[in-house]
């Protein structure tokens, strides 16, 4: 509809809404008990937060670190002493120490912090998940749920009770060099995955999360997988309207779900830094969302206002913008001038006791709902499942299911006696298989033997399942550097060479890891080297399976065509090897689909919820020139051995109005003749709009099995609200019109009667 009925429709204010999170009145008690007695040096002190190796030599606090604690009264430590992954006694140890040094201090146990992204990234002898991109692949959110809680388990187990995850910033940019952390570009999948992930992490009262269970920190709020250059901590420049209806949708959908922290993006948005943007920390989060959680920075986010963003003059200044925009604890993470200046901020009337206060409260009550006050410290004792086989199993079948099978053109699955030459620099490396946040930041920690020498590389997993392998990878990384663009062609002419005595070629491509900025890249083209590579094999005539091992979309648009098979296996753990000779052998079935769109040029990136206009048909006339869109393969996109039909969709509404649910049926049959996995997928296309609608959008999605020849009928809901955009003035709006509904090759036709507008989050 248009705008003039538009003008007419209702605007509702929603009321004040209920607590994200209901509050105990007993912790609430305490908290107060405690803030009341506190002076201002303990207040900013439990709002500051530094990095292990500032207060530490290795596993041991210095004299020096110990000062520094009791010094600033330092209320929160994070990342894993040494910059390397320690063991649990390690950091039972370590932990111990600091809550030790704290309780006889301030009377108050310290939060300690890690980054456990899949699984327990910096602990040794824990289990590594698939990446959350792999995750969002499965589009099962058992998945996520199993990572939250595993990795919730082996935290606990090295005595850390608070990990920096999930991200659910929107992987919509291939170049950014977190894609990867990310569950791909869609708002619904990333606000699902993250919701179950939160649970599994949490358990079910964020009140009294038990000794099994650790705090999860939503993160990088908001837009940080957007910025215009596609390098990392660079500016955005996302419209209101995308920023509430598509950014804002998994901070809030976690929250509400019970996500005790969430951390700040460190980029800026149209110019203003989220750090010091009050109404996104203070409104949006604290006020609109009535959520008591708390907001801790990202790092040296609060100097990096002074330093990189410009909008302070000083350190201090930086300060006072970022406390009083709604920030409760700085990650300084070297040096504690932070806490000085916020001191003397409060003194001089700068910054308002009330908001030290508030940031405190949220602080302690994290503490006490993570039941720190009464068992500040665990003991691996206490977690007999640590790193063991359940918790194996639970990763290899999450990545079972997260291995995209991009094209087959009947090769796959491969007969066991193949004669099968592995190759390329993705096929003999644990570190590429995991991506960055294994065992050390940038990743090349899980190239060290002690650490991942029990689990299979692609070639190890491969020679274990067929009779027949041979390997000799004709271009190798440096895997032991942090130096991740560099290959070399180590003798692609010897990969020629065993391919002429091969069946079939399996060429493991994409990149090296890296994380964070130091992954920024100039060119999403595969090295020269690689294309080298693929290219020369090609020329032996022998059939070409390529496997993708990559955090983001790697350009393979010329290497496609010469491929007879092609795997994007993204970075699927230290169990993804041996999930790929599984499904290379045809013993388990391909599932997965794509979360986010691969590319096909370096200059056309594209998401699938784009504009119509992007995809612009020739004009009759003289004007009789085109945008198209062109990708290499479509966001959903994946292939299993099996296949299946969908038939009798069905709505339960023709018209609805804003209180409605929709139930949606449809009928799915496995057609082929392999049991198989399917993701079911609900779209929505609102046909006119006042703002210009999305092509489509993911409403819905379930995932189902069915043995050959079975049928299952699935029932997905989607609320009348949920079919909502946010228009041009910032304003929900769910609008009279036609909406088309499609799954699979089914579409059915549905008609909105009213509209209404309202102006704070979609809550339901
Ligand atoms: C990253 C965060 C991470 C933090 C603590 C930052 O550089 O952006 O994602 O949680 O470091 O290690």
């Amino acid at each position: 509809m248009l705008a003039a009925s538009l003008a007419l429709a209702s605007c509702n204010t929603s009321p004040k809404v209920a607590p994200a999170i209901p509050q105990d009145k007993d912790i609430e008690s305490k908290v107060e008990e405690i803030l009341k007695d506190m002076t201002l040096e303990e207040k900013v002190g439990q709002m500051t937060q530094i990095t292990a190796t500032a207060i530490a030599n290795g596993l041991d606090i210095t004299p020096a670190g110990d000062s520094i604690i009791r010094t600033y009264k330092i209320g929160s430590v994070l990342n894993t002493p040494g910059d390397i992954a320690q063991d649990p006694a390690g950091y039972d140890r370590f932990i111990t120490e600091l809550n030790r040094i704290s309780m006889e201090e301030m009377g108050i146990p310290t939060l300690y912090g890690l980054d456990h992204i899949h699984g327990t990234t910096y602990v040794l002898g824990g289990t590594l998940f698939p990446q959350e991109i792999n995750i969002a692949a499965s589009f099962n959110r058992d998945h996520a749920y199993n990572m939250g809680k595993v990795t919730a388990y082996e935290s606990r187990a090295a005595n850390v009770p608070w990990t920096f995850s999930p991200t659910m910033d929107l992987g919509r940019n291939p170049e950014w060099p977190r894609m990867w952390e990310s569950f791909g570009e869609d708002a619904y999948v990333n606000s699902q995955m993250a919701v179950a992930e939160v649970h599994g992490m949490q358990g079910d009262d964020p009140n009294h999360v038990g000794p099994y269970n650790i705090a999860a920190c939503a993160k990088h709020f908001m837009g940080y997988g957007v910025p215009v250059t596609g390098q990392d901590r660079t500016p955005a420049s996302i419209a209101a309207s995308e920023l509430r209806e598509k950014h804002f949708e998994p901070f809030k959908e976690a929250m509400q779900a019970g996500a005790l922290t969430i951390m700040v993006n460190s980029a800026s948005n149209n110019g203003m830094p989220f750090h010091c943007n009050t109404e996104l920390l203070t409104q949006w989060v604290k006020e609109d969302l009535n959520w008591d959680g708390m907001i801790v920075t990202d790092w040296a986010d609060i100097n990096n206002l002074y330093t990189r963003e410009r909008v302070a003059s000083s350190k201090k200044e930086a300060v006072k913008l970022a406390i009083n925009a709604g920030i409760d604890m700085a990650m300084v993470p070297y040096e504690c001038q932070f806490a000085i200046d916020l001191k003397e901020l409060v003194e001089e009337g700068e910054v308002p006791m009330s908001r030290v206060d508030d940031a405190v409260r949220r602080i302690l009550r994290l503490k006490f709902r993570l039941g720190l006050f009464d068992q500040p410290d665990t003991v691996l004792e206490d977690y007999p499942e640590f790193g063991g086989e359940a918790h194996a199993k639970l990763a290899y079948e999450a990545a079972l299911e997260s291995e995209v099978l991009l094209k087959n053109n009947g090769i796959l699955p491969f007969r066991k006696d193949l004669r099968i030459l592995v190759t390329g620099p993705n096929a003999h490396s644990m570190r590429t298989l995991n991506g960055g946040w294994s065992y050390t930041w940038q990743g090349h920690g899980a190239s060290i033997p002690a650490f991942t020498d029990k689990y299979n590389t692609i070639y190890e997993a491969l020679d274990a399942k067929f009779d027949n392998v041979t390997y000799v990878p004709g271009v190798e990384y440096d895997l032991m550097s942090p130096n991740w663009k560099f290959d070399e062609n180590t003798g692609i002419k010897d990969a020629v060479a065993a391919a002429r005595k091969a069946d079939v070629i399996v060429a493991c491509i994409g990149e090296n890891t890296y994380c964070e900025t130091p992954g920024n890249d100039e060119d999403l083209n595969l090295s020269a080297n690689q294309k080298e590579l693929v290219k020369s094999l090609a020329a032996t005539g022998r059939p070409i399976v390529l496997i993708l091992n990559e955090g983001r979309p790697r350009i393979i648009r010329e290497l496609e065509p010469l491929a007879t098979a092609v795997v994007d296996i993204m970075l699927p753990g230290n169990y993804g090897a041996d999930a790929l000779a599984t499904l290379l052998a045809g013993e388990a079935n391909f599932s997965a689909k794509l979360p986010f769109t691969y590319p096909k040029y370096t200059n056309k990136f594209a998401v699938y919820d784009y504009k119509p206009s992007e995809n612009q048909g020739t004009m009759s006339g003289v004007y009789n020139y085109n945008a198209v869109m062109d990708v290499q393969w479509p966001f959903g996109h994946g292939l299993s051995y099996t296949t299946f039909t969908y038939s009798n969709m069905a709505v339960s509404h023709k018209e609805f109005g804003a209180e409605d649910v929709l139930k949606v049926t449809v009928d799915v049959t496995n057609s082929g003749d392999m049991a198989g996995k399917e993701s079911v997928l609900l779209f929505s296309s609102d046909i006119y709009a006042s703002s210009t609608p999305d092509v489509r959008r993911l409403r819905a999605f379930d995932k189902i099995e069915l043995a050959p020849g079975e049928t299952k009928t699935v029932e997905l809901e989607v609320t009348a609200k949920d079919l909502a955009f946010v228009n041009y003035y910032g304003k929900w709006t769910l609008e009279e019109g036609e909406f088309a509904l499609s799954i699979g090759d089914q579409n059915q036709m549905v008609r909105c009667v009213e509209t209404i507008v309202w102006d704070e989050p979609n809550i339901d």
